[in-house]
């Protein structure tokens, strides 16, 4: 793959009205279930980012049509649940975990052979949360020795419900269990041991399919159908939590992000912010096929740092490698436990962060589930994202403060989530410039 790396220079503030890059959770599922659904169902707003097109390639592989129409639009022809086909070649689901785990699933009870693959970071990933509940449930799927990547899918005949209590709290693996559930004889059960988000169940209940939820358990049947719809993908909060960092650790700025995803499983990035001092109001709050949205200013603020609450932890999962970088600026000691999970996203989240603070003078300490962020003054220097799209995008925004340049190595994977980035990074603002890795 093409190496790629950013340039950022020191840049003062961050002004305009944006759209960020469309919710790459939500644009996933709208595939995912456009394609198991009866009828034509017609996404706007849709990511087009390597991930998501990874999962809109896989359905095309299995013989789905998919059309683009637009920038952001496309139609997919639905072939109900039981019309997909046997792709010809592996599924190649690049760097997107969503992808392999949540396809898992869909897939542990077709009537066909299929094998799931991906990138190097993508390969080195943890499946056994995913494959070992799906076994129980009578799944025939092979991993590596090392539980990972690629995961080989075999034909079976009959997929069995279970009821499963989820050792991490993961909306991955809670949609892989519920996609399986359409498939599956009798009433599947996840059971979440705190909240994540919940656009499966929001989208399946859009698409008709009944979905119960009690307490913190949430259950399917199968036998059901999805009936096809249309689908307003808002801008990714996780997108916008760059751009509300930055915001808010650059002196004079006010931007405005609008038409922003803001599901109440999706906002610990904001509830975070705030309680570190941030100034954040969300205006045009309104409904959007069965998502709130809203549009979000921030203006600058001297940020304070501050234990983060354990439970917003699930809640702002994506955001931290931004946070850590608010985190570095505000007055004081940041503490994050309970994290653990970071380490293995598209990177040891953990270790990149603390790693590429202290490249640039901070004084960041790793923990095995989280770190301890003293705010300070930060230099320009060189921090390697290890392929990691939100590490280059964190990275990014911490030019808003630094003594002098940034380096920020090995960022082609921005890509994944928001093709668009230095774009908007430098309408907004930022001294930013890509170069080819020599
Ligand atoms: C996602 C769930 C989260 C998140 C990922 C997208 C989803 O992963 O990190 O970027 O779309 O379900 P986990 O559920 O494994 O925490």
């Amino acid at each position: 793959m093409k190496k790629l790396q950013f340039i950022v220079h020191p840049s003062q503030k961050l002004q305009g009205h944006y759209r960020v890059a469309g919710d790459k959770s939500i644009s996933h599922r709208s595939i995912m279930l456009g394609s198991l659904a009866e009828g034509t169902t017609k996404v706007t707003g849709f990511l087009e980012g390597e991930d998501t097109l990874a999962t809109l390639a896989a359905f095309r592989a299995m013989g789905v049509k998919i059309a683009y129409v637009e920038k952001g639009e496309i139609t997919i022809e639905g072939v109900g649940l039981h019309g997909l086909k046997m792709p010809a070649k592996p599924l190649d689901l690049g760097n997107s975990g969503t992808s392999m785990r949540l396809l898992s699933g869909l897939l542990a009870g077709q009537k066909f052979y299929v094998e799931l693959t991906g990138d190097e970071s993508l390969s080195r990933r943890p499946m056994r949360r995913v494959t070992d509940p799906l076994k129980q449930m009578g799944a025939n799927i092979e991993t590596t020795l090392k539980g990972t990547a690629p995961l080989k899918i075999h034909a079976i005949k009959n997929l069995n419900a279970i009821t499963y209590d989820m050792p991490v709290a993961s909306a991955q693996v809670k949609s892989c269990l519920l996609l399986a559930g359409l498939y599956a004889q009798g009433t599947t059960c996840v059971t979440e041991p705190a909240p994540t988000r919940d656009h499966t169940e929001r989208m399946l209940t859009g698409f008709g399919y009944p979905v119960m939820r009690d307490g913190n358990r949430i259950c399917v049947n199968s036998g059901g159908k999805l009936t096809a719809m249309d689908i307003d993908v808002p801008a990714d909060i996780s997108s916008a939590a760059f751009f509300m960092v930055g915001a808010s650790i650059a002196p004079d700025s006010d931007i405005t992000l609008t038409h922003v995803g803001i599901n109440s499983t999706r906002i610990g990035v904001i509830n975070i912010l705030r309680q570190m001092g941030a100034d954040i109001t969300l205006l045009n709050e309104k409904e959007v096929g069965g998502e709130p949205v809203a549009d979000i200013r921030i203006r600058s603020a001297q940020l304070k740092g501050i234990h983060i609450p354990e439970d917003q932890v699930p809640l702002a999962i994506d955001e931290f490698p931004a946070i850590f970088v608010a985190a570095a600026c505000a007055e004081g000691q940041t503490v994050l436990t309970g994290a653990e999970e970071l380490r293995v996203k598209e990177s040891d989240r953990i270790q990149s962060m603390a790693d590429g603070l202290q490249a640039l003078g901070v004084d960041a300490q790793a923990t095995p589930d989280g770190m301890i962020i003293q705010g300070g003054k930060m230099q320009g220097g060189t921090v390697n994202s290890h392929g990691d799209h939100r590490i280059a995008m964190a990275f990014t925004m911490a030019s808003l403060r630094a003594k002098g340049s940034i380096t920020i190595e090995d960022c082609a994977n921005v890509a994944t989530s928001f093709p668009n980035f230095t774009q908007l990074a430098s309408q907004a603002g930022i001294h930013i410039e890509e170069q080819a890795n020599p």
